[in-house]
This record gives structure tokens, C-alpha cells and sequence, in this order.
């Protein structure tokens, strides 16, 4: 089976994006490879400074991926901070990057052009922990939203120079990314982002869901006038979650007319509680278990460490270290 590793940041709620080009694709693919999901609370250290907070909301997204359809047993869930191994690699590589490679990285760049304050070391050498959370378990694919895409490109440039320096260790891991969901688009017409306060979230209140999706930024067409679905992020966002007939319902509305961008959010807001209210459910029964919980990701992380010990043992023995 082909081994896959990605991760997910406890951050803030998870949001449609997450779940679309990440977190449902995990879980679907679970009977198809050899899984590794980790929860990467030392990323998101770069950005909370609540410890409550960063414990609390760690838990949260264990009990999200389980109320999906996670099934333990199949994929190998865990607190990235459970493997300090990871951080002992992100050392021994950031000392063969080259700050240029770092430099060059869009999210950093983007952080840089929005002018983020006291930026941290952390955060411009996150894609060299990132390049060690996925080359330590040596996967073939790595399943992520195109955001990620440039630093899965990073791993791979920091396993060519180790194989290169050090003769070859680490099997160069693929990006794998669905194009028609490489990038979810906010409610603001940008993509969807914990950082931009455009979401629409995974698990939010009937409330919230429903504050959200009216949010959503449409164009000024006049409801009588006919709609352009492929440019309309209401129609794009059903079409994730509808079958093929009730999305070619909606195109013939739009393009018939008298059917109004209001319209076409009651209806999203519907598809959403339809498809998300079970696992809703799911959740408030397994947030009533955080005993289990605990164990799911203590159990991930015993599983996790035999892989990563073994690539790290390696390491060290190659660069001089024992
Ligand atoms: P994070 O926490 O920002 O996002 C988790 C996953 O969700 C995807 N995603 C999206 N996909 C489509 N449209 C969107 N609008 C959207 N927003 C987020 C992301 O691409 C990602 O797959 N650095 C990573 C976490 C990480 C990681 C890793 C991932 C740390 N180490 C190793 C893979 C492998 C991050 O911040 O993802």
C-alpha cells in the first residue's frame, strides 16, 4: 500500500477548505493507503500563545477528524509534538537549507507583504519542520490543498540535497492535490483561510453556519437577470457537496433568471446541514469520550515513533551524530 503523511494545524476551527482539500480526502482514501495524519501543534505555536488555547484546540481537531470517519485502526492519528523526532530532524536539516529556499516560500513572502509585525524565526523556517514531518516516514504522497504545494516542493529539494550530501536516504514524496479542490474559495472571494476571517466552518453553531454562508460575496446581478454559475463561489461551494442532478438543477436556475443569490445560499446552507449534521452528531459523542481521545492519539503516536525513530536513527548515524 502507498504510505501517506500529511498534517493539519490546530489553529482555529477547521473550515470548508480544510475539510474539502484535506481532511475528507484523508479519510476516504483510508482503506487505500498506509496513513499518517498528525495534528501539528509545534506549527501552530508560530501563532498562538495561549496554552489552553493550543492544548484545547489540538483535542478539538482529534475529535473533528474522528467524528468524519476516522477510523484509528486504519490511519495513524497523532500530536506532532508526541515526536520531538520531528524537531531533531527540522534541526539537522535547516543546517544543509539555504536561507534563498526559504525566502523564495509564497507563504512567507505573503506574510512579509502583509506586513506581519515581529515575524518569528519560526515562521520562516516552518517549511524546514514540515520538511521533516514528512521525511521521516519516507511516504510516497502527501495530501494537501495547493496552498502547501511550494513546501511539499521544499521537502522534496531538502531530501535531494541530504541524498546527495549523504548518499541516498529519503525517497522524494508527491504532492497529491485533486485540481477541482486544490483551493476552496472564502466568503470574501479570497481563499479560504484560518488567517483571513473568511471562513465557513466545519463545526461552527447552527448560528454561525448560517451567518456565514449569507456572507458569502456575490456580484450585483439583479434577481429577475440571468446568473453566470462558474463565476459564483455560492454555486461553486454547492457543487462540492450535490449530486450531478441537483447541480445542474441549480445551473438551470441561475442561467433562467428570478432566481436570486439568496436563494442560492438558503439552499447551500441546506446541502451543508444535510452533509455535515451526521457527523455533527458523531461529534457530540465523541466529545463525551475524551478518555478515548487520549488514547487514539497516544496509541498514533507509539505507532508513529517506530517509523520515525528508525528514519532518525539513520540520520544520525549518517551525518555524524553517533
Ligand atoms: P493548514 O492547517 O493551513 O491546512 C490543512 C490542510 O487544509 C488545506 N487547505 C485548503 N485546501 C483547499 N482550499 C483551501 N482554502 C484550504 N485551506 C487549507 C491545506 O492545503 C492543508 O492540506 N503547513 C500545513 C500543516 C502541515 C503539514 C505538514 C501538511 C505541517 N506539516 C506536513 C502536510 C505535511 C498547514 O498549515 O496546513
Amino acid at each position: 500500500m502507498p504510505r501517506i503523511l500529511s498534517g493539519i494545524q490546530p489553529s482555529g476551527q477547521p473550515h470548508l477548505g480544510n475539510f474539502l482539500g484535506a481532511m475528507q480526502r484523508h479519510v476516504k482514501n483510508q482503506d487505500q493507503n498506509e496513513s499518517f495524519i498528525f495534528l501539528a501543534n509545534y506549527h501552530a505555536l508560530t501563532t498562538i500563545r495561549d496554552s489552553q488555547k493550543l492544548r484545547d484546540l489540538t483535542r478539538e481537531l482529534a475529535i473533528d477528524y474522528l467524528a468524519i470517519g476516522l477510523d484509528p485502526n486504519k490511519i495513524t492519528l497523532f500530536r506532532q509534538s508526541d515526536l520531538p523526532e520531528h524537531t531533531e530532524l527540522a534541526w539537522i536539516f535547516s543546517c544543509l537549507t539555504s536561507l534563498g529556499l526559504l525566502e523564495r516560500c509564497h507563504a512567507w513572502k505573503d506574510a512579509m507583504a502583509k506586513g506581519k509585525k515581529d515575524p518569528s524565526v519560526g515562521l520562516f523556517t516552518y517549511p524546514v519542520l514540515m520538511a521533516a514531518d514528512i521525511l521521516i516516514y519516507k511516504p510516497n504522497f502527501v495530501p494537501v490543498g495547493k496552498d502547501q504545494k511550494q513546501h511539499v516542493e521544499v521537502a522534496r529539494d531538502i531530501a535531494e540535497r541530504f541524498n546527495y550530501l549523504y548518499k541516498e536516504t529519503f525517497p522524494l514524496p508527491e504532492p497529491d492535490i485533486t485540481v477541482e479542490i486544490e483551493t476552496i474559495i472564502g466568503t470574501d472571494g479570497e481563499k479560504m483561510s484560518k488567517s483571513y476571517n473568511n471562513t465557513i466552518s466545519l463545526f461552527g453553531s447552527d448560528e454561525q453556519l448560517e451567518k456565514e454562508v449569507l456572507s458569502i460575496k456575490t456580484d450585483s446581478t439583479p434577481l429577475e437577470d440571468s446568473k453566470n454559475p462558474k463565476t459564483c463561489n455560492v454555486f461553486k461551494l454547492y457543487s462540492y457537496f450535490a449530486n450531478d442532478d441537483e447541480i445542474s438543477d441549480l445551473r438551470d436556475k441561475y442561467l433562467t433568471g428570478g432566481f436570486g443569490y439568496g436563494d442560492a445560499k438558503k439552499l447551500l446552507l441546506k446541502k451543508l446541514h444535510t452533509v455535515l449534521d451526521p457527523y455533527r452528531e458523531k461529534r457530540v459523542e465523541i466529545a463525551g469520550k475524551l478518555d478515548y481521545v487520549e488514547e487514539v492519539l497516544l496509541d498514533g503516536a507509539r505507532r508513529a515513533r517506530k517509523v520515525a525513530r528508525k528514519t532518525l536513527d539513520e540520520v544520525r548515524v549518517k551525518v555524524g551524530l553517533q
